[in-house]
């Protein structure tokens, strides 16, 4: 009998999706992929961020609450089981909420401020109105998400380093501060998993992004796919189809790279560099490629998008399970700290 993989489950993994709408490709092929692998050999916590959601779109909350069922079908579409994996609803583990809050006493303002997340996206999104209380401690609650599982890993973009990084800070600064309270550090300093997937590109040749509204989701309506797939920009040297062009400077292609063989791939090269092939021609495997994807996600999502009440039972016992281990470690950090239980 193969003992691997009991002995890997005692490691813990916890990550977490924002729901702020329907995922899209990008966030498929570089996080859900990899979670879907980790649920396998690891014992893994993944939820639907639903409160880092509102620090942005808290003026419009119904948005969050669409798309945390949204969040929560691409994932089981994505192939997370719940037999496999705890999946849930942050702001059903009210715990993480505690813990953040205890955790924000000892976190200096300076830490939270230097995040470069937070200014990027404050100055960026001027139109929300995030000079909030709450933005500013997204990463705060973040870190609380992490540490309230003593998680080892967490399989994140490369856009979430710098959270990692203050989550470390957290941990050692709370152990530290309470070392004589402490038979031994409470917190685990936990690491990043990157994923090892390319970049996934957007529609214009960008880092797929929803706020540079270059997506495509990863159930969307397959007409809207082929419309976007079909209006994508190509090397701008194809005016006309007699006129050959450059691969490497035109988005499709990197489309190719993540869906296509080989063999697909050195007909784009050569059609594409001696004008033997138009661009929507070029075009057409892409969009197959997309569209069998899509195909199997919503065959997956399907039986939970018919019946809510499944999605309803999963969340339940998902948050029951996630609460439990949860509600462990908030009684070792009162206990540290003194408080009253
Ligand atoms: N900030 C993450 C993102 O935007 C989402 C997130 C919230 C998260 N809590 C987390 C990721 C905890 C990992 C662990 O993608
Ligand atoms: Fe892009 Fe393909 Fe057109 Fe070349 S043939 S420009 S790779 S779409």
């Amino acid at each position: 009998m193969d003992h691997s993989n009991l002995n890997n489950k005692l490691h813990r993994v916890v990550s977490g999706t924002r729901t702020t709408g329907a995922l899209h490709l990008g966030n498929y092929h570089g996080i859900l992929k990899n979670w879907e692998k980790l649920q396998h050999n690891y014992q893994c916590f993944f939820f639907a961020a639903d409160w880092h959601a509102l620090t942005t779109e808290y003026e419009h909350p119904e948005h969050v609450a669409e798309s945390t069922i949204e969040v929560i079908l691409d994932l089981l579409g994505a192939g997370l089981d719940p037999k496999l994996c705890t999946l849930f609803v942050q702001s059903q583990v009210p715990q993480h909420a505690e813990l953040h809050l205890l955790l924000s006493m000892l976190t200096p303002l300076s830490w939270l401020e230097r995040v470069p997340t937070y200014k990027e996206l404050r100055d960026n999104l001027k139109e929300k109105h995030l000079a909030t209380y709450g933005f500013l401690g997204y990463p705060a609650l973040q870190s609380a998400d992490i540490l309230i599982y003593k998680a080892e890993f967490v399989p994140v973009g490369e856009d979430q380093v710098s959270h990692l990084e203050l989550t470390r800070e957290i941990a050692r600064h709370f152990n530290f501060l309470y070392r004589d309270r402490l038979s031994k550090p409470l917190f685990l300093e936990p690491q990043t998993l990157l994923t090892q997937t390319p970049k996934m590109p957007g529609l214009d040749g960008r880092k797929m992004s929803k706020s540079y509204h270059n997506t495509i989701g990863l159930r969307e309506d397959p007409k809207s796919i082929e419309h976007k797939v079909k209006t994508m920009p190509t090397d701008p040297a194809r005016v006309r189809r007699s006129d050959p062009g450059e691969p490497e400077k035109c988005p499709v292609w990197q489309f190719h790279k993540i869906y296509s063989p080989q063999e697909t791939q050195e007909w784009v090269l050569t059609g594409c560099r001696t004008a033997g092939i138009g661009c929507l021609e070029c075009k057409q495997p892409v969009l197959e490629a997309i569209l069998k994807e899509r195909e199997i996600v919503c065959e997956k999502a399907v039986p939970y998008q018919k019946d809510p009440s499944l999605v309803q039972d999963i969340l339940t016992e998902g948050a029951k399970a996630a609460r439990h281990v949860a509600s462990e470690t908030l009684d070792e950090v009162k206990e540290t700290m003194g408080l009253l239980k």
